[in-house]
């Protein structure tokens, strides 16, 4: 029987699949079993090491719960999650190619703070609960064509003056609510200026960002969750101009297009035509949805 060596065994196992059925899974793992076992090779790993590895995924496993997603934090920090963003925003880009328009707003990731069910609300309406710099988000939601997209669900949530969200403080929803927009596609509504705040640190996920010698902070900005009829959902942030760690976010989440001034205006009459007493910053930012082909 020809003896499998070092370079053989990707290839061995790939052919191993000749059975299977789901071509796409079998395109997946057969690129898996290739790219890992060039790794291996090229790093010319040990024994040891590849212990030590074992054990890091397992006390990531451990490390999840209903609260708290470890596995997801790992591919944030390795810039998977927004490697497979940017490859569906890109394959979406390939599908509108030869449909006029503008190019939708760019997404980012999700993150672990999302809370289905936050609190509806009215536009306007002012979530900050006097936590933080109070701001005023406000814009537009059209299609890519420019045509408003009324009665679009506009889930948004952030952490708090300190950077900490609601999930991480307790069983409260705090600064997350819904809003739908108007006829003409606007929003508005207040909230705080967000500030920059770690990752969480305190898993294995944090010891190996250590080791790598990088920092846990992400630059502060507003999650936004667009959903409309007929539309493809989009999810990103509003990210604050003038924020540390722009150009270091630990996830990579950061997209220019997303970037957005938040203009501070002393007290007096807002754009709303909310009377404040005390200074506060605006954020106008215009969304583009996709429309769903059909
Ligand atoms: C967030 O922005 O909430 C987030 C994203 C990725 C990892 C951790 C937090
Ligand atoms: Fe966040």
């Amino acid at each position: 029987m020809a003896q499998l060596e070092v370079t053989d065994f990707a290839q061995a196992v790939i052919e191993r699949m000749g059975e299977c059925k789901d071509a796409r899974f079998k395109q997946v793992m057969s690129a898996l079993v290739k790219h890992a076992h060039a790794f291996m090779r090229e790093v010319d790993l040990t024994p040891e090491e590849w212990m030590a590895g074992i054990q890091f995924l397992t006390e990531t496993g451990k490390k999840c719960d209903e609260k708290r997603q470890e596995f997801i934090l790992l591919s944030d920090t390795l810039g998977i999650s927004m490697l497979v963003v940017a490859l569906d925003q890109a394959r979406g880009a390939r599908a509108l190619a030869d449909r006029p328009g503008e190019r939708p707003t760019e997404a980012t990731v999700q993150g672990p703070f999302f809370w289905p069910g936050a609190p509806k609300k009215e536009l306007g309406a002012d979530i900050g609960e006097g936590f933080g710099e109070p701001t005023l988000y406000h814009g537009r939601v059209t299609d890519t064509f420019g045509k408003a997209v009324a009665d679009c669900v506009l889930d948004v949530w952030s952490g708090d003056e300190g950077g900490l969200y609601d999930m991480q403080k307790g069983h409260e929803m705090s600064l997350r609510a819904q809003f739908r927009t108007d006829k003409e596609g606007n929003y508005r509504f207040w909230s705080i200026k967000p500030t920059y705040y770690p990752v969480p640190g305190d898993g294995p996920v944090g010891r190996m960002l250590d080791k790598m010698g990088r920092h846990l902070n992400r630059p502060g900005h507003m999650h936004m969750m667009l959903e409309a009829p007929g539309h493809q959902k989009l999810v990103t942030h509003i990210f604050v101009k003038d924020s540390p760690y722009l150009d270091s976010d630990a996830v990579f989440g950061v997209r220019n297009s997303l970037v957005v001034d938040f203009p501070k205006h002393p007290p007096g009459k807002a754009p709303d035509g909310r009377t404040m007493d005390k200074p506060f910053y605006t954020a106008k930012y215009d969304f583009r949805l996709v429309p769903k082909a059909g």
